[in-house]
């Protein structure tokens, strides 16, 4: 872990934040098509950034769901997961409540679908529902919740203004509303001190490009007349391993792609770098992983990732 704050297109707490533009795109790290409000695009190269971004950075999930741990109400009955996505965070979340329910609410079925898929075998299929409603059309029917959670998704709606004091009239008194968003995405190459600046140029570049930017949600958690109780920035380095270079190969990869006009020659020849270090050790969907025949691969490029976390309760 890395005990300093991360880059990220957030402004800091005490400064002007800013309202995001509607008609804006917004994009994470890795989805590069459509805008955020095009529900259905590139859904299996989207749902495989998250599921990777998962299992890469899974002790940052830890560190965000200990966060609605430590401040949830009781008794604790319904969590509700607003754009939940392949169901990364429902899963995490049933498992830390295990007396409540877990409403996961998507726009998009199939990441549903998937959602869906991803509690077979889990023992949590029982306690987790899935909902699918555009939260740009209204908030959906899912009763009062003790908690809800909204990772990554926030930034996507029209109207955040409104899906927080809808979500603030959903809440039990005293119930906990946690926003997660994601910061510093970038590959570590072996001679990271070579490329100091990479995670910055990129957190940049991506916000530039309209991927993943989001405000500072404090002002409009209070605003929406909720009280923040705690504000936390975890970042994490992970070091070379089989799960990195996939991850580092496709988030790359996608930089590589869509990023070029933001990014300076040196910062691109750092994605080259990253690209043919992972050109072996990386599995698409045709790549045959029982397939030991090619050479074995040596794997040199971590991960570096944040995220940042608000909790705000509901008065009693
Ligand atoms: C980047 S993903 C985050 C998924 C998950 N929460 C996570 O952290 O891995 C954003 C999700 O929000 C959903 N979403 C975007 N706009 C939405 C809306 N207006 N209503 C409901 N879901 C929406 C998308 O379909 C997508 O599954």
């Amino acid at each position: 872990m890395e005990p300093t704050a991360s880059p990220h297109p957030a402004p800091g707490p005490g400064a002007p934040h800013r309202r995001p533009d509607p008609h804006e795109a917004h994009h994470e790290p890795g989805h590069a098509h459509g805008s955020g409000h095009d529900h259905h695009h590139d859904d299996a190269g989207c749902a495989q950034v998250l599921d990777l971004d998962a299992q890469v950075f899974g002790g940052l999930l830890d560190q965000a769901v200990a966060v609605a741990v430590e401040h949830a109400p009781t008794p604790m009955r319904t969590v509700v997961d607003l754009g939940a996505g392949t169901g990364t965070g429902s899963r995490a979340l049933a498992r830390a409540f295990p007396d409540a329910g877990v409403v996961a609410v998507d726009a998009d079925p199939a990441m549903l679908d998937r959602l869906r898929a991803g509690l077979a075998g889990t023992g949590l299929g029982d306690r987790v529902r899935t909902v699918e409603a555009d939260l740009d059309a209204g908030w959906p029917d899912v009763g009062t919740a003790d908690v809800v959670w909204a990772s990554a998704s926030l930034h996507h709606v029209a109207d955040p203004a409104r899906v927080l004091r809808d979500a603030h009239d959903a809440l039990a008194p005293g119930g906990l509303l946690v926003v997660v968003e994601m910061t510093a995405t970038s590959p570590v190459l072996p001679d990271d001190a070579a490329h100091a600046d990479l995670a910055a140029h990129l957190a940049s570049a991506m916000t530039h490009a309209g991927w993943n930017r989001y405000p500072d949600w404090t002002s409009y958690l209070v605003d929406a007349g909720l009280e923040v109780v705690d504000r936390r920035e975890p970042t994490a380095v992970v070091p070379p391993g089989p799960d990195a270079s996939r991850w580092a190969h496709a988030t790359a990869a996608r930089q590589r792609e869509h990023l070029a006009d933001h990014l300076a020659p040196a910062d691109l020849a750092a994605l080259d770098a990253v690209l043919a270090a992972t050109a072996l050790t990386h599995h698409d969907d045709t790549t045959d992983p029982a397939d030991t025949t090619g050479p074995t691969p040596t794997h040199t490029i971590g991960a570096r990732g944040g995220r940042i976390v608000w909790a705000a309760r509901r008065p009693r």
